[in-house]
């Protein structure tokens, strides 16, 4: 499955992952209007078929898009909500029964309980490396702790960018492997050519993490801080106390769309192109974890 990414996922990466077999996503302020988020669900639902696809949500106060994008997303019947931030239980059973499955994205054991308690069909284990806002504890711990109770869907997110990585999800007990920083070299994702170029130069130690930018933990590319004038070894927080505000869509948009975000998997990324190719790529990888290891195909 795709992670829904800020500034980067757009409709036509969502159609192209659908297409090539995985799930699509997406956040829903992406689009700049509700209005253009309507347009593209409906040019997503038109061109994807069966295949499952996903919007991500932001429920937290600050979003002030939120009422007015849940209607379109409700009215879409979107088959995959991921939610961020605050979710509530109302929200969970009224996605639901509207025909969505929800998921959660946690990078703690605690709040995946909490999850569970709300009543989430998927949880995400976000662990240490990954892109955006990442968690800071090994997929080995994390997993193992929420696999320990949790017997639904588990997700792996952070650093899977190859087919021993995608294998190495299921071999911890995750039932997916959530995938977000290679899909910013994709030829769909609204990404400039000097990022794409950057991860294609870039590896685990160009990747950096700070909360800085946004409150919270989150991955940046260390060339990125320097191109815009900023020492990532001496930073100053920009948001005091440590709150989360994603009004307009980011704590802090130009973190996001100036200053570069990715995951320590990036040394995987060895060209920019079609998000289809990646994911053929990605499944004879895949195939090839397999045969390695004596696997059945
Ligand atoms: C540039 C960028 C923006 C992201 N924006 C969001 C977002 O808006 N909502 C969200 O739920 N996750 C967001 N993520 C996290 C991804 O959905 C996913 O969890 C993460 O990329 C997985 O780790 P990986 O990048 O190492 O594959 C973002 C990640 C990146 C790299």
């Amino acid at each position: 499955m795709a992670g829904p990414m800020f500034i980067a996922s757009t409709a036509d990466l969502v159609i192209a992952q659908c297409q090539a077999g995985i799930i699509g996503a997406m956040p829903a302020l992406n689009p700049r209007s509700t209005q253009a988020l309507d347009a593209d669900l409906a040019r997503i639902a038109q061109n994807v078929g069966d295949m499952p696809w996903c919007i991500n949500l932001v429920a937290h106060k600050t979003n002030e898009r939120l009422a007015a994008d849940l209607e379109v997303v409700l009215r879409h019947k979107v088959p995959i909500v991921v939610l961020a931030l605050a979710a509530d239980a109302g929200l969970v059973r009224q996605l639901q029964a509207n025909g969505s499955l929800v998921f959660q994205d946690v990078i703690k054991n605690r709040h995946a309980r909490k999850c569970a308690e709300m009543g989430v069909d998927g949880i995400i284990a976000v662990g240490a490396g990954a892109g955006g806002h990442t968690g800071d504890q090994s997929p080995f711990a994390l997993v193992g702790e929420i696999r320990e109770w949790w017997d639904g869907l588990l997700l792996l997110a952070g650093c899977i960018a190859n087919g021993r990585g995608v294998l190495a999800a299921e071999a911890l007990g995750a039932d997916l492997a959530y995938i977000g920083s290679p899909f910013l070299a994709s030829t769909e994702a609204n990404t400039q050519p000097g990022f794409k170029q950057m991860l294609v130069d870039g590896s685990a130690k160009d990747v950096m993490v700070t909360r800085c930018f946004t409150g919270v933990d989150a991955s940046f590319l260390r060339p990125s801080l320097v191109e815009n004038g900023l020492d990532p070894d001496n930073l100053v927080p920009a948001t005091q106390g440590g709150a989360i505000n994603i009004s307009n869509g980011g704590a802090n948009q130009k973190a996001w769309r100036d200053i570069w975000s990715a995951g320590q998997g990036i040394g995987a990324i060895k060209q920019a192109g079609p998000a289809g190719e990646w994911i053929d790529w990605l499944a004879r990888d895949y195939a090839a974890a397999r045969r390695a290891l004596g696997l059945p195909a």
